[in-house]
Order: C-alpha cells, then structure tokens, then sequence
C-alpha cells in the first residue's frame, strides 16, 4: 500500500476470523501458485491475469484488487525495475526477466494478500541474488513477529537482512494490517528501530511485503500512474505473506 501517515486502531480477529482469513489466504496463495507455474518466455502479463481471473473463479472467491480504488486489473505484475502495482497488458515476458506476482483474494468478507517473484525462463546470478534476498527478508519478519515482541522488532529484521546483503529497502511502500479491508492499521513499514512500536498480539492480522532495490532505494510513479518503478532503473523484487499474530508462533496464512 502507498504509505499514509495517520494511525487509526488495530483491529484484532477472533480465532473464528483467523480461521476465515485461512480460507482466503489459502485462496490467495493457490491461485498466485498457478500463475507462477505458467511464468515463462513469451506470455503476456495479460494472460497472467487471465489465469488469475479464472482461478479466483473456479475457487468461488473475488479478486481483491479489481477496481480498488480504480485498479483496473485482478493481478499486479511487476517486472524488472518495476517495484509493485504493475498492471497486466500486452506486454511480452522475455527470458531473462524476473516479474512480481501480486494477488489478493475476498472470501466470506476477508482478505488475503500474497506476493512473489519469479524468473522467466534462465536469469543471471545477480537476478536470482536479489530474489533470494526478497524471500529471504520475508522470512525474517516473519520469525520476527512473536507476541510481546513490537513492529518495529519485524520492520528491523526486515532491513537488517536486505541491508547485510547490499540491497535497499523501499521505503515510500509498505506492508499493512489486513482483514475485512484490504489495508487495516498498522502500516508495516521494511525498515524501522527495535523495541519502536505497536506491541505485537494475538489476534493482529498484518500483510508482510518488503520490496528490495538492487540500486537506490529511491522509487517514482510511471505515467500509467500505477506502476511503481526504481528511480535508477535497476531491479527490484518483492514477497509477501498475509500472517496472523499467535501464541504459538506466526502463521502463514498465505499458504498452500
Ligand atoms: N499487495 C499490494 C498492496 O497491498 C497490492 C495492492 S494493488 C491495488 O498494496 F491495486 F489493490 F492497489
Ligand atoms: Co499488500
């Protein structure tokens, strides 16, 4: 989501909640697998959403993204330089490309957002770097986010992991609480101090999506005034995971 700066309440979900965000987190995750595995050279990113169209479909579900605030796609394809919100069209993927998958299912009144990027067809040892790196912070914050630990706790280990590995972290973009709307409070920034914060509890439900540059952090707007693209025009990748606050540990909602 665009970073906003006002701070409104956390809403926390019922066990009976978190298990409907279950559903569509499962939702979310089965239908950007399917696109994923139909990632290669010479399809469009229009037929990526085409078959995200059809998945969230078949599934019973709604895309969340569709017409939100004007989204004029189901998917969000992002490739290279472009750092989210890319909207799916005619272009081409070549060989060699890496492209963000970003998808949002609606189930029963309750989100799930989900996000990777993958390669089309063989990449270079730098592309596959930066890949793993955005997985990896993704991971980070996810061991991060323990009760009694606090968002800026998640926000650090997201940064100190991109940062020990030469990327930047994008900061005009952030992760977000998530459940009966697409984007509840907190924002969930990749970057912040330790022990800063909301404190994390049971019940928060928070959409982690850290987006890693290879060059400056620094990103602006193309003219279709949706896609997100790097200032210098080098790479950027991005995950997310929809997760739920527990006793137990975090739980991926966005699972297969
Ligand atoms: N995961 C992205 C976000 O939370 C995708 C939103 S695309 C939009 O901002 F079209 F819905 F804005
Ligand atoms: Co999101």
């Amino acid at each position: 989501m665009t970073q906003i700066r006002h701070e409104m309440g956390i809403i926390l979900k019922s066990p009976r909640e978190i298990g409907q965000m279950r559903d569509a987190g499962r939702i979310a995750a089965a239908v950007l697998d399917a696109v994923a595995k139909e990632v290669r050279p010479g399809i469009t990113t229009g037929e990526l959403d085409d078959i995200a169209v059809n998945g969230v479909k078949k599934r019973g579900a709604e895309a969340s993204f569709k017409g939100y605030r004007g989204y004029p796609a189901s998917i969000c394809t992002s490739v290279n330089e472009e750092v989210v919100h890319g909207i799916p069209g005619r272009r081409v993927l070549n060989e060699g490309e890496i492209v963000s998958l970003d998808f949002g299912a609606l189930v029963d009144g309750f989100h799930g957002d989900a996000a990777l990027t993958v390669g089309v067809g063989r990449i270079t040892a730098e592309a596959q770097r930066i890949i793993d790196a955005a997985r990896g912070a993704l991971e980070a914050g996810i061991d991060a986010a323990k009760i009694g630990a606090r968002l800026g706790d998640v926000s650090a280990a997201i940064q100190a992991y991109v940062e020990a590995r030469g990327f930047s972290v994008v900061r005009e973009y952030v992760g977000h609480g998530i459940g009966r709307e697409l984007h509840e409070d907190p924002q969930v920034p990749n970057f912040g101090i330790p022990g800063e914060g909301p404190l994390l509890q049971k019940g928060m439900t928070m959409a982690l999506e850290p987006m890693l540059n290879a060059g400056v952090l620094r990103t602006r707007v193309a003219e279709d005034r949706w896609t997100v693209v790097t200032a210098d025009g080098k790479l950027s990748a991005h995950f997310e995971h929809t997760i739920a606050i527990d006793e137990n540990g975090p739980e991926i909602l966005t699972k297969l």
